[in-house]
């Protein structure tokens, strides 16, 4: 479901927000897990999928940290609005990549209930790769409603609600280049 082009208008223009991982902390965390993906992929048929749009700025950093050759695909999906999630998903650009046979890694921003991560790997599964793992930069363990598969994490984090790096308020703040709580 697209927004309304005028919803940034209540989006204030600045956030009391308090830096919660420095960008310095996120560049050493995305190169140990470059080198991790670097090792285990060697001699496999990668394909990286990042989940739009939460997962831009990460893909696009852990992508320049991995050593192999690879194709990077992206996949945008929403959730329905709504404060609790609901499980229910819309893929609004579907993968372009073949993947059959092939080795895939989903890459996303953050694991909140899991939720995302159960959809989008029984979305794939038909497609028939050879393997599916998940990448998360960060993840909210708390709040698992079920436990998600994340085979590689960048931070595990309190759950309350973080901006920048690549996520969003309302589509907005994704430009911060560290991760911060934002303070109500
Ligand atoms: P899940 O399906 O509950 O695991 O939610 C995952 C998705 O919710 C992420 O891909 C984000 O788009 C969004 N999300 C969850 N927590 C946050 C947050 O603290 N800030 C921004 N987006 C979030
Ligand atoms: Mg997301």
């Amino acid at each position: 479901m697209y927004r309304e082009r005028n919803k940034g208008a209540n989006v204030p223009q600045q956030i009391n927000h308090k830096v919660l991982v420095e960008p310095e902390s996120i560049a050493d965390r995305v190169k140990v897990l470059g080198r991790q993906i670097t090792e285990d992929y060697e001699g496999k048929d990668l394909v990286i999928l990042g989940i739009l749009r939460g997962a831009f700025v990460f893909v696009a950093d852990l992508a320049r940290e991995i050593d192999l050759k690879f194709e990077v695909d992206f996949l945008a999906i929403s959730s329905y609005e709504g404060k609790e999630s609901t499980g229910k998903f819309v893929v609004q650009s579907d993968l372009r990549a073949q993947i059959k046979g092939r080795d895939v890694l989903i890459v996303e921003d953050i694991v909140d209930s899991g939720n995302t991560v159960s959809f989008l790997m029984n979305h794939l599964a038909p497609h028939k790769p050879n393997s599916i793992k998940v990448c998360s930069l960060l993840a909210k363990s708390e709040s698992y409603t079920k436990n998600p598969q994340v085979d590689y994490l960048g931070f595990d984090i309190p759950s309350a609600f973080v901006v920048g790096y690549g996520l969003d308020l309302d589509g907005y703040f994704r430009n911060l280049p560290y991760i911060a709580h934002v303070i109500d």
